[in-house]
């Protein structure tokens, strides 16, 4: 797929051990034309736009300070993103947790924050909505699929964006508007998601 000249965003792509990333440095490597990097931890969001600016020009990434769990922080990302780089096709939805005694907020960022980002992308890429059509791509994972007895939650919303992803994948309104959704399931990696 060429994906030269194309504008991205992704979210929770902070940290240079994490699969965020790791997907960043293929975009660019591709040569898209820039990067929007949105992560709730600055310092190590700092960190990664300095490597990144080094290795592939200052004017190819960004970084913005965004945390999923705020539709404003999302929406006001969104914006700062398209209107840094004049457009937006791709979206990745990535930032993720793994907290089963604050499980509340692991479903807000893991599957509220992809349903966010889901609905922002038809918003800002959208035919309908002055877009050209674009792509939602979310990082679920293996626990999306089979049981995760230690990780209940986790599991809960990995799940959830599997079957949120493969609806909208065939929902009219995003057909219509030229925006193709799809998920991966990662199996373990090593991160720093388990400290
Ligand atoms: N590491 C694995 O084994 C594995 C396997 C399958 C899926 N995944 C998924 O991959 C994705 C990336 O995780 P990772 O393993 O690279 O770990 P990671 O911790 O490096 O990445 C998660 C990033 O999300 C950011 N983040 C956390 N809360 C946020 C919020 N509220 N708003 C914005 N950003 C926030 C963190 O600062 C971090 O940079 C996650 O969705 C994770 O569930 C990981
Ligand atoms: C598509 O999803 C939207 C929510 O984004 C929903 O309101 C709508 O009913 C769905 N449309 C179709 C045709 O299924």
């Amino acid at each position: 797929m060429n994906i030269e000249g194309k504008v991205a965003l992704i979210t929770g792509a902070g940290h240079v051990m994490g699969i965020g990333y790791a997907i960043v440095r293929q975009l660019l490597g591709k040569r898209v034309k820039g990067v929007g990097i949105l992560d709730i931890n600055d310092e190590n969001g700092r960190e990664v736009l300095d490597i990144l600016q080094n290795e592939f020009g200052e004017h190819r990434v960004i970084y913005v300070n965004c945390d999923v769990t705020s539709k404003t922080d999302l929406e006001g990302a969104f914006e700062k993103v398209k209107t840094h780089f004049g457009k937006l096709d791709i979206v990745c939805n990535n930032a993720g947790i793994q907290n089963e005694v604050n499980w509340e907020l692991t479903l807000n960022i893991n599957l509220m924050g992809t349903i966010r980002g889901t609905y922002l992308a038809l918003e800002h890429m959208g035919v309908n909505y002055g877009g050209s059509g674009g792509i939602v791509i979310n990082t679920a994972s293996i626990a999306g699929i089979m049981t995760t007895s230690h990780l209940p939650v986790y599991g809960a919303s990995k799940h959830g964006i599997v079957a949120f992803t493969r609806s909208i994948a065939s929902n009219r309104t995003f057909k219509e508007n030229k925006i193709r959704v799809s998920a991966f399931c990662p199996a373990k990696v090593d991160t720093p998601i388990q400290d």
